[in-house]
């Protein structure tokens, strides 16, 4: 819809007289197209009661199984008795481990511990972002010494060989994408807390398997905050530095998923499989570009608050979204031609309810909207996890902008993390 209107608007004003310039259609076409690289990608299969093709890429890997499930989500979805059975069914030996909470380097070393020597041919997680994060740490920590704590990036000294039992991915929220990544992020909260990542290439999942039907279950307020959290994905690894074309494709496809169905999945999850397949295919695209172009500054400040406190990563970004990309908006306004700017109006575009005559007007109402959706999802405030004013310089000074396009000043991150005490 975007492209015929800014079309029409061309040929209106009779600029069409090249006819080789197709600039109006692409982004960033006009510019010389930086190099880039592009790593592999787990196999994927994706649609509707696809969850019947674990037992057999199973098998194709062996038949000794771990398998990690959430404490909840594979049997709220109707479907873990079935997803077990198969399974057992199939002459596959199925050791099951349980993960409650974000993984802590201690809860991946016990579990790795008791698997060491059991010859565990393959690993496979079904549940949530933690369950895959899990997973994905416990089928690398499986064949090696030493603690987790040892291959965190920005924690320990030790470089993990990339050795790793094949690891098998079966998301049932739409938010972390990390079926697609190659880092799995584990938690350390307290005062001296930190979230890192344990990140080698030979981490991507062999295979992703994403059902929609999987996530039919998923409660509105974790559908709400794993939601907001692949929107943020996708929109600062859109506008990142490190962005390619490539990336800026499925960001946007992405972004476009997130504004036709975030509030539907939210409002009727149990009952629209086609919200929760566009909010499945959003999260997977989410995962695919912040592995390749990186993130900004709303997960610069997940670091610090999630190794703080007890927070769930969804809500850290949920929460602080609509501030630091209305400070980012501001910043970038007087740079009409900075390509992040030029991004942020098109998604201001995507969202907008409305026609507007200047590109201004967009980008407020994307600021608006930000808003809105953070009040609609009903996204906690962070304070209800213990954050305080006290905490703010803190955090500052453990907050990185990563890939942000524009620094924000130490003024406007504090009142980032202030508007939501
Ligand atoms: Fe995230």
């Amino acid at each position: 819809m975007l492209i015929e209107t800014e079309a029409c608007v061309r040929r209106r004003s009779g600029k069409t007289a090249d006819l080789f310039d197709f600039s109006y259609i692409y982004i960033n076409i006009e510019t010389m197209i930086s190099s880039f690289q592009f790593s592999a990608l787990p196999e994927i299969i994706f649609g509707r009661g696809k969850r019947s093709e674990l037992t057999a890429a199973a098998a194709s890997r062996g038949n000794r199984v771990l398998l990690l499930t959430g404490s909840s989500s594979i049997h709220n979805s109707g479907h873990g008795d079935e997803i077990i059975s198969s399974l057992g069914q199939a002459g596959l030996q199925v050791s099951q481990e349980v993960i409650s909470h974000e993984p802590s380097p201690s809860m991946i070393d016990e579990i790795a511990a008791r698997y060491r020597g059991a010859e565990i041919q393959v690993v496979v997680a079904v549940g949530g972002g933690s369950v895959m994060d899990a997973g994905k740490a416990v089928s690398a920590m499986i064949p090696v010494e030493g603690s987790t704590k040892d291959y965190l990036e920005g924690v320990g000294d030790r470089e993990h060989p990339g050795v790793k039992i094949p690891f098998i991915a079966m998301p049932t929220t739409s938010g972390t994408g990390s079926e697609m990544t190659k880092n799995a992020v584990i938690s350390e909260v307290g005062e001296q807390g930190y979230k890192k990542s344990l990140r080698h290439n030979n981490f991507i999942p062999e295979l992703a398997i994403i059902d929609p039907e999987m996530m039919l279950s998923c409660p509105a307020r974790l559908t709400a905050t794993s939601g907001m959290d692949a929107f943020t994905q996708l929109l600062e690894s859109y506008i990142s530095k490190q962005a390619n074309p490539i990336t800026d494709a499925l960001a946007l496809q992405g972004l476009k998923h997130i504004k036709k169905y975030l509030l539907r999945a939210f409002l009727e999850g149990e009952n629209n499989l086609e919200a929760r397949s566009g909010m499945a295919l959003a999260a997977m695209f989410s995962g695919i570009t912040l592995a390749h172009a990186g993130l900004g500054l709303v997960h610069g400040f997940a670091s610090p608050l999630g190794g703080l406190f007890d927070i769930p990563h969804g809500v850290v970004c949920g929460s602080l979204m609509a501030q630091v990309f209305a400070f980012t908006i501001d910043n970038l306004i007087d740079q009409p031609d900075h390509p992040a700017i030029r991004k942020l109006i098109i998604v201001s575009k995507v969202f907008s309810d409305f026609k507007y005559k200047q590109e201004k007007e967009y980008l407020n109402a994307f600021k608006e909207k930000l808003i809105h959706m953070t009040s609609l999802l009903e996204i906690p405030r962070l304070s209800e996890y213990g954050f305080r004013e006290e905490y703010i310089p803190k955090v500052i000074e453990q907050t990185s902008h990563k890939f942000h396009p524009v620094t924000l000043t130490n003024e406007q991150m504090t009142e980032a993390l202030r508007s939501r005490i």
